[in-house]
């Protein structure tokens, strides 16, 4: 038994003109190599978190094929929310959970036991620039954007407590924390998501969203104050699944 996670698997069955083979070698077929990869990793009793960016549909019925590819993957199948699931607004998860249920799970204002782990997490949201060198040198920004963007991270971390509370409230003290967005952006080292983990002493922080070889370094990777950090993403582990956990 044992825990594994991949993020943003980017499927497209019913949206033909959204392929990313366009991304890069690593992308072509990329959902045959991630069903590959996936079936020879993990096994029925395994736990697969797959952190966002599942589907390029616009809404459910565009998401069918993408989901039932998922659904038939071996495992047990946690997904979280990613920045372009438009098949999954913030106020539908339990409708989601009802309607696969014993098939996929909906980790979000919830969370799913592992052994005596709570699997905690939300999308999350950085603050993603762009980012200008201003006339002393310095980095600056547009405010408004920024604004904007200190709305959703609020959002997130209530998101991500509520996510947590449930499970202290259940009596789990140990924790993997799963974000879809990085938990820091790139001039940041730390943030919101970052504190919350060290609150809570989580073991592991997985996310992912980072895409191509120049972005992989965006966030923080390995351990970092007790913590160990892990981008999971797609092109990043070349579709290939990340064991968490025994
Ligand atoms: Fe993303």
């Amino acid at each position: 038994m044992a825990l594994y996670a991949l993020g943003d698997l980017h499927l497209n069955f019913q949206t033909k003109d959204k392929s990313m083979d366009r991304f890069g070698d690593v992308w072509i077929d990329h959902e045959k190599k991630a069903k590959r990869n996936i079936e020879a990793a993990i096994s029925p009793e395994d736990t697969l978190v797959l952190t966002g960016d599942h589907s390029w549909g616009r809404n459910l019925n565009e998401c069918r094929e993408d989901l039932e590819f998922i659904a038939a993957l071996p495992g047990r199948k946690i997904l979280l929310r990613g920045n372009h699931d438009m098949f999954w607004p913030a106020n539908k998860t339990e409708k989601l959970n009802s309607l696969f249920e014993g098939r996929l799970l909906f980790l979000q204002n919830n969370y799913y036991a592992y052994k005596d782990y709570a699997l905690v997490g939300t999308k999350g949201a950085t603050f993603e620039g762009p980012f200008y060198i201003g006339n002393n040198g310095n980095v600056v920004w547009d405010e408004e954007m920024k604004r904007r963007s200190d709305k959703l991270v609020r959002r997130e971390e209530k998101r991500l407590r509520t996510s947590f509370e449930k499970a202290a409230e259940d009596g789990y003290k140990k924790f993997i924390m799963f974000l879809h967005y990085p938990p820091t952006s790139i001039i940041e080292t730390e943030s919101v998501f970052t504190r919350i983990a060290e609150e809570y002493h989580v073991d592991q922080v997985v996310y992912s969203h980072c895409h191509g070889v120049s972005r992989f370094d965006d966030s923080i990777r390995g351990m970092n104050n007790g913590i160990f950090y892990s981008l999971v993403s797609g092109d990043y582990r070349d579709f290939k699944p990340k064991k968490i956990l025994d």
